[in-house]
């Protein structure tokens, strides 16, 4: 198996619910064990940008999303915005990764600043200080100079920026072509293998000039 047996699957407030959604399937097909957090932000998205109707409680949520996705028992496992007790909340128990999709420009900067005010920071700041792997996918249009700083400052830090912008070179058809442009950028990232989208130059042919 390549990439990390268990990732951190955090959901904030910015537009982009299916980014998040369509990972968690994948991440649960590669047979990873998720820890699934989000915010009230998120769950307002979700309810207006899809027809998921997702329970508001952790343990109900953690059932729904685990026949959601076909997952085994246990395989996704969610903690509240306060549950510090949770493997994630330490260097000593969370995953080896951890991605932010969709990530607001809100939880960019808590997280910048070393917030901790909630789990998804706490787990945040957790990747940062135990150098690993952090991928933020941040949509707002436009950014601020503020969103930008916070950007230049994460990345600095070691987090990777993986902007909520589809290329369109894979002549997408249809929204679920350019949700899994975005997916499969992050997947890549993580080392978990992904045909959503061939790797560039993967089916090129050599021919002269
Ligand atoms: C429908 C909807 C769409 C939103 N879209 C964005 C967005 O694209 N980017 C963003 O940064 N915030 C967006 N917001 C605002 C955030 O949800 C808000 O700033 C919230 O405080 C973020 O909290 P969180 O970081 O805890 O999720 C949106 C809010 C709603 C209700």
């Amino acid at each position: 198996m390549t990439g990390p047996e268990r990732v951190t699957l955090a959901m904030t407030g910015a537009s982009g619910a299916q980014y998040g959604l369509r990972l968690l399937d994948c991440l649960v097909s590669e047979d990873r064990e998720v820890h699934f957090l989000i915010s009230k932000a998120a769950q307002l998205v979700m309810a207006t940008e899809t027809d998921v109707a997702l329970p508001a409680k952790p343990q109900a949520m953690q059932a729904f999303l685990t026949e959601y996705t076909g997952a085994a028992s246990g395989q996704i496992r969610v903690y509240g915005k306060e549950d510090w007790m949770a493997p994630v909340a330490s260097g000593s128990g969370a995953p080896s990764a951890m991605v932010v999709v969709p990530c607001s420009t809100g939880t960019l900067s808590a997280i910048a600043a070393g917030a901790c005010n909630n789990l998804i920071e706490r787990a945040a700041d957790v990747a940062l200080k135990e150098r690993r792997q952090l991928i933020l996918v941040p949509r707002e249009a436009p950014y601020s100079t503020i969103h930008l700083e916070n950007m230049l400052k994460l990345s600095q830090m070691g987090a990777v920026i993986v902007p909520a912008s589809p290329g369109f070179y894979h002549q997408p058809q249809t929204i679920d072509d350019l949700v899994d442009f975005v997916v499969a950028r992050v997947l890549n990232l993580l080392d978990i293998p992904q045909d959503m989208l061939p790797r560039w130059g993967e089916h090129h042919v050599a021919h002269d000039e």
